[in-house]
């Protein structure tokens, strides 16, 4: 599989200032370029305290500039040549004293001075602060944040943690890989803003006693890289995931956890009339034991093999779209045969709008597909030109299908 250039053609100017976190700061150069950016790095004099301009020009394979009067411009003005160049500015480490620099408005050295006059409209600037606890908790920072948020700025973080100075809590800069997801979810057109998008993904699991179960290889990827998706397209996400070992998306995912189908359909029923969508990607076991033995079922003294009633399960998506007012229902159909016409028969037997089919055995666990969309009026594959591509390419696509056809609604 191809790497995903996530950042391809965009230019990003990497500000670093005073902090311990500038440590990983050359990583997240490496991090940017990988993912396809172009990265020029700026650093104030106290970044240059923490981590030599060496390290970062070998990793962006641009020399670093620290000062204003860098006489490689010909004209003397680094501050409106990078600022003009680039797509956005990150600043990370974001100390405390920048911070309070970019709330005033001052511009006393390059990176502040070329904050101030990045054209704004078309380049972002996006804040990554690092620093004690105590000095983030302070009405000062908070002001000066709640300042530069106002302004425009993105702020990405803090997260919360371990501290170089041995205390915990609040300031941290956020990890590297946390950063690019954030920089790349800030490049997405925002197609799904003010929407809600609820999302069950995963298998489900039907115990049989207390150490068995009834369950299948989904892997939950799909769910989770629309999660991702709709997130980064601005949706407020609902995430209702069975047993599977992911991480929950970045930005505006609230994750709910379950084991059983009953379990997945309690968590979706109450809460889909508030959504707009409801996509169904788990993969819902359609039966379950029908007692459950309270304690393991032994095979000591057994001659025969036991036997298991089982007993349906409730059919969530069905259910949601059978409410008065459903959400827009995005069915998918994991196959193994006759995938174009299973997924139609699922269409017109859950009344939906639009199903999703895969050839499921293929692709359980896999991170690369090929989905086919199939709705009243006939069928498409995704990648339009008939290759695979990664999960998060298909699900940023099919989120921009969706969102497509919700204005078309609305219209
Ligand atoms: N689904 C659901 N609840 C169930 C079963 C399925 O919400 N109890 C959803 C799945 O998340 C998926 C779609 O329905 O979006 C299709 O699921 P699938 O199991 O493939 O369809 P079934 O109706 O169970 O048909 P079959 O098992 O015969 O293929």
């Amino acid at each position: 599989m191809s790497e995903r250039l996530d950042l391809q053609g965009r230019h990003i100017v990497l500000g670093l200032t005073g902090g311990i976190a500038c440590y990983k700061s050359a990583e997240l150069v490496r991090l940017l370029v990988k993912a396809g950016a172009s990265v020029q790095v700026v650093m104030t004099e106290a970044a240059e305290a923490f981590i030599t301009p060496v390290t970062l020009q070998a990793l962006s394979g641009r020399s670093v500039y620290t000062s204003q009067w860098d006489a490689r411009e010909p004209n003397v003005m680094a501050h409106i040549n990078l600022s003009r160049q680039a797509d956005a500015v990150l600043i990370a480490p974001a100390s405390a004293d920048f911070i309070a620099k970019l709330a005033q408005g001052r511009a006393d050295e390059l990176l502040s001075l070329l904050c101030l006059a990045r054209p704004a409209e078309r380049c972002g600037l996006l804040v990554a602060p690092a620093m004690n606890r105590e000095m983030w908790a302070h009405p000062a920072t908070q002001r000066n944040v709640a300042q530069i948020a106002a302004d425009g700025a993105h702020i990405l973080g803090p997260g919360c943690g371990d501290q170089a100075c041995g205390e915990t809590g609040d300031g941290r800069m956020l990890e590297p890989a946390e950063l690019l997801a954030d920089v790349v979810a800030f490049f997405q057109p925002r197609l799904l803003a003010g929407r809600r998008v609820l999302i069950t993904a995963g298998p489900t699991f039907e115990p049989i006693d207390p150490v068995r179960g009834i369950t299948n290889h989904s892997s939950g990827k799909m769910g989770f890289a629309l999660a991702r998706a709709a997130a980064e397209a601005g949706a407020q996400v609902t995430l209702v995931a069975g047993p599977v070992h992911l991480p929950t998306p970045r930005g505006a995912v609230e994750r709910i956890d379950v084991m059983t189908a009953s379990q997945m359909h309690d968590a979706v029923l109450p809460r889909a009339a508030a959504h707009d969508v409801f996509i169904a990607t788990a993969a819902v076991a359609d039966w379950r034991p029908a007692s459950l033995s309270e304690h393991k079922i032994k095979k000591e003294g057994k001659k025969v093999a036991p036997t298991f009633e089982l007993t349906e399960n409730p059919d969530i998506l069905a259910a949601v779209a059978a409410l008065p007012q459903p959400p827009y229902c995005v069915g998918f159909a994991a196959e193994s045969e006759n995938l174009l016409a299973h997924a139609r028969a699922k269409l017109q037997r859950k009344r939906l709008p639009l199903i999703v089919g895969n050839l499921g055995p293929a692709t359980f666990g896999r991170d690369d597909n090929a989905l086919l969309l199939v709705d009243a009026q006939g069928h498409a594959v995704l990648p339009a030109d008939g290759s695979t591509a990664d999960k998060l390419t298909l699900a940023r696509s099919l989120v921009a299908e969706i969102a497509r056809r919700l204005e078309h609604a609305r219209a």
